[in-house]
């Protein structure tokens, strides 16, 4: 039973059903009248059918309706599968064999014309297409990917569900906890002058649940970040979210990749296990980003020893300075450009943080254009050419800096490189990054921040360091990175409740603040907590880059905008003064 007005959807009819007396539902599409003849493309979230409305089949009552429909209108028609006449085969459509002649019509709705058309090649405004949300959803693509997360969501539910994880709800009303962002807050009616924060993540309910005995946990879990937004960020986005107990790192990860290999498997996308798993520092050195696409080489390699005696001094003065390297890439095929559009990459390595972007283009007559290489030896271009295999039509850019800031400028261009060049990226690409450092220096604040967060678990034969030189200290995370993104992170939990004190004044938190803000964290841990880590899948990620999409908000029913507006609700919107009233606030 189909519980349905229709007896078949639009993408469902084949040659096999020929001759069926059939009805279906769905929106006009697109109606052509031929002379005599009226043709319409009746589509639903499945697919299109076309309809044939001919006087000579259906009475004057139909033909006269069919007349009057227009696109988008809603409509129900009964009718006889037939064969398309010769020759009138459409094979781009799974429809395209057959065609309805239509007996009766009843339109169920009119419709206004749509301020865009519904369509998956036309380029509408993204502003008109969010305030009409509901018609873009009716174009086929945006269908699609919601059907694509859909069952990506299941598949993963699946997985995770015969694996033995448990689902469990938390809360979205809860306490501030510390993922990096700001909270959204919402004022509390009964305790005036009081607020929840929506949770950033369900990190610390996770544990928790850990601590509870839950043991194998997961939810597909609403997380609420006040941040900056990007083409792969959202205020509100979808963590697949994960924890473990009694368990290592190693057993976290297993358990995932395996997860992982069922659901996209179901996808279509086959996962070689294990993946692969690259440190953190060696992701940096060679790729010059914490969440590498390895689709594609361009790496870095490390000049600084060929340029020690140079008579460049720029690069002579970093190789003689503690911390300082020169590092550089190949882009191949660039070499090629013009020397304007060589130039005008000192802007773009600017936005990383470069000072400039010394280079040499190789010429395909062997000639070389550089800034910089008349300062050069023989012997230093000698082994330049070696070290970084050197053909006509290179492009060999560089950075003297010290070693995060080279790594970060040539990850950049290495990013930026491989779309101008178009470097082939086939197939997706899945790796883990491990070994994160357990905190970095905030530079703004003056103090140390975590990498990841304050409840990861420090690398244990590295504990020493904690006092002397916690910087160098590594931890027990890993980030799941696909096609160069960021896909999930994760890691190890401190759960001692000593260790977690430590940490926590280390981050500057006095031993107050930390017991107002994570108190009962803090109390749980010192009631038996067990060994336990765990992960977070970042949904709307995943699914982008499944659906081909390169914008977070494709894969998403109703996005907001880069000001976090809901531009078809018009939300944030201003609320009465009872309403403020009622939670005890006054705007200032
Ligand atoms: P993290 O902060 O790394 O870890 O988040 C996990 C994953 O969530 C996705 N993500 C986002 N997606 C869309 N819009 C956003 N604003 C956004 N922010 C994050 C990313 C990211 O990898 N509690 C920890 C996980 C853990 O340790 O278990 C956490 O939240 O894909
Ligand atoms: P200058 O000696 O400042 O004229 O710089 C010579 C070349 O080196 C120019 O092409 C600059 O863009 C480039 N350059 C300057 N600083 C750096 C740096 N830190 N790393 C790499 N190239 C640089």
């Amino acid at each position: 039973m189909s519980h349905s007005m229709h007896t078949h959807t639009c993408g469902e009819l084949r040659e096999a059903n020929i001759g069926e007396e059939v009805t279906l539902t769905g929106w006009v599409w697109h109606r052509r009248d031929h002379g005599g003849l009226i043709f319409v493309d009746l589509r639903d979230r499945t697919g299109v059918t076309q309809l044939e409305f001919d006087p000579e089949v259906c009475d004057e009552a139909t033909f006269h309706e069919a007349e009057t429909i227009r696109s988008e209108w809603p409509i129900l028609v009964s009718g006889i599968v037939r064969e398309r006449p010769e020759g009138q085969d459409n094979d781009k459509l799974a429809t395209g064999a057959i065609e309805v002649y239509v007996t009766q019509i009843k339109v169920l709705n009119t419709s206004k014309t749509p301020p865009f058309q519904i369509e998956d090649h036309v380029d509408t405004a993204e502003d008109l297409r969010l305030r009409y949300r509901y018609l873009d959803l009716r174009r086929p693509k945006m269908t699609q990917s919601l059907k694509l997360r859909s069952d990506f969501t299941f598949a993963l539910r699946e997985a995770f569900h015969g694996s033995d994880f448990m689902e469990v709800e938390t809360p979205s009303l809860f306490k501030s906890t510390p993922e990096g962002a700001r909270d959204f807050l919402v004022p509390s009616r009964m305790q005036p002058g009081h607020f929840y924060a929506l949770p950033q993540s369900p990190q610390l309910l996770k544990e928790l649940l850990m601590v509870g005995g839950v043991e194998r946990y997961y939810q597909i879990a609403k997380c609420f970040r006040d941040e900056d937004l990007r083409k792969d960020r959202q205020p509100e986005f979808t963590q697949v979210d994960v924890e473990m107990s009694f368990v290592t790192q190693d057993d976290v990860m297993g358990a995932l990749e395996q997860v992982f290999a069922e659901a996209f498997g179901k996808m279509g996308v086959e996962m070689q296990l294990p993946l692969r798993r690259i440190g953190y520092w060696d992701a940096m050195d060679t790729y010059g980003i914490d969440k590498p696409d390895t689709r594609y080489g361009m790496t870095l390699h490390d000049v600084t020893s060929i340029f020690s005696a140079s008579k460049f001094k720029l690069f002579a003065t970093a190789a003689a300075t503690e911390g300082q390297y020169v590092k550089a890439i190949n882009a191949k095929g660039a070499g090629r450009w013009p020397r304007a559009r060589v130039d005008r990459l000192a802007d773009v390595a600017a936005e990383f943080g470069a000072k400039g972007l010394a280079y040499i283009a190789f010429r395909e007559d062997g000639s070389v254009t550089s800034p910089i290489v008349k300062f050069f030896s023989d012997e230093e271009m000698a082994a330049l050419r070696t070290e970084m295999d050197v053909e006509p039509g290179d492009l060999v850019m560089f950075a003297a800096a010290d070693r995060l800031r080279a790594d970060e400028i040539l990850g950049g261009m290495r990013c930026h490189m491989a779309g101008e060049l178009d470097v082939p990226r086939e197939g997706h690409d899945f790796l883990w990054v491990v070994n994160f450092p357990l905190f970095h220096w905030d530079e703004d604040r003056k103090c140390l921040d975590s990498e990841h967060q304050p409840f990861t678990q420090p690398n244990e034969d590295e504990l020493g360091l904690l006092d002397t030189d916690p910087l160098a200290m590594g931890s027990h995370t890993m980030d799941f990175v696909m096609d160069g993104y960021e896909a999930g992170g994760g890691g190890m939990r401190v759960h001692d409740a000593k260790l977690q004190e430590r940490i926590l004044e280390k981050l500057g938190f006095t031993p107050e603040r930390a017991r107002a803000q994570f108190g009962f964290l803090m109390s749980a841990l010192e009631f038996g907590a067990p060994p336990m880590g765990g992960f977070a899948l970042g949904l709307d990620r995943v699914c982008m880059l499944l659906a081909g999409a390169d914008n977070i908000r494709e894969v998403m029913a109703f996005p907001k905008t880069a000001s976090g507006s809901d531009l078809m609700s018009a939300a944030p919107s201003e609320v009465t003064g009872t309403q403020l009233k009622e939670v005890s606030l006054r705007l200032l």
